[in-house]
């Protein structure tokens, strides 16, 4: 076992399955205690019993403030800290006209892909200010740096994530809180079929024709990454937005 992460104490939203499990599989590696929640109770105990005593499910919906509150509070009274945050929950409409939408639809996506960033702010900042210093992680998407047409309102919920990113990050830094966001390409996870509209070979083949590297992304990649931020050998960087994608935004 590594340990870039010891003594660390994580929460991951979203992290029942896709990226948010192989961050929360990565971290524990690498000596996070971690706090694996999810909307989806049975996805974040699965994840949390494969990594063992090490993790922690809690069932919390990110848009609920109550949630919020208690999926901190599990790090806190658990494990005695809270030194980082992944904001990784997401949600989206299906790749398609932006006038299909309905106005529930756009509501969910930012609740989910950007109000949860306010809430989990309000929670987790007083924490990590209280300890001298900690790190957010903001999952946020190639959409919101190069958007395309048919996921315009979740394009430019992730763009309102990058922002929120940068202005978190210069309002923090006197405490000592790194705030950076993960702009991942399309990748083989449980939200890809939304975002192809219809998961066909010739889809994925067509997809996969745009990113320079010439493959999707995996946990793995976006776990890597997520962990650098993490990690103390990140420790100078802060309101980055980073392209984890092959090339793509090129
Ligand atoms: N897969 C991609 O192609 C891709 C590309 C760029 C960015 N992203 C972003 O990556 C993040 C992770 O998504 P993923 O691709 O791993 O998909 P995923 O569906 O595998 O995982 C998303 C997880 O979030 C959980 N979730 C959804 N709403 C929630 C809520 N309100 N509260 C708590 N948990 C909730 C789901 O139950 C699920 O376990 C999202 O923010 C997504 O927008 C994905």
């Amino acid at each position: 076992m590594a340990d870039r992460l010891k003594g660390k104490v994580a929460v991951i939203t979203g992290a029942g399955s896709g990226f948010g499990e192989g961050m929360a599989k990565l971290f524990a590696s690498e000596g996070a205690k971690v706090i694996v929640a999810d909307l989806n109770g049975e996805a974040a105990a699965r994840v949390a019993s494969e990594i063992g005593e090490a993790a922690i499910a809690v069932t919390a919906d990110v848009t609920v403030r109550a949630d919020v509150e208690a999926m901190v509070t599990a790090a806190t009274g658990h494990f005695g800290r809270l030194d980082i945050l992944v904001n990784n929950a997401g949600y989206s409409h299906r790749n398609g006209s932006m006038l299909g939408v309905d106005e529930d639809t756009f509501d969910r996506i930012f609740d989910v892909n950007a109000k949860a960033i306010y809430l989990a702010a309000l929670a987790v900042v007083p924490v990590m200010e209280a300890q001298g210093g900690g790190v957010i992680i903001n999952t946020a998407s190639t959409a919101g740096l190069r958007p395309r047409p048919g996921l315009t309102w979740y394009n430019a919920s992730k763009g309102w994530a990058i922002t929120a990113t940068k202005s978190m990050a210069v309002e923090l830094a006197p405490a000592k809180i790194r705030v950076n966001a993960l702009c991942p390409v399309a990748g083989e996870t449980g939200m890809l079929h939304l975002f192809m509209g219809e998961d066909t070979p010739e889809k994925r083949a067509q997809f996969r024709a745009s990113i320079p590297l010439g493959r999707l992304s995996t946990p793995q990649d976006i776990a890597n990454a997520a962990l650098w931020l993490a990690s103390d050998d990140a420790e100078f960087i802060t309101g980055v937005a980073l392209e984890v994608d092959g090339g793509r935004c090129i």
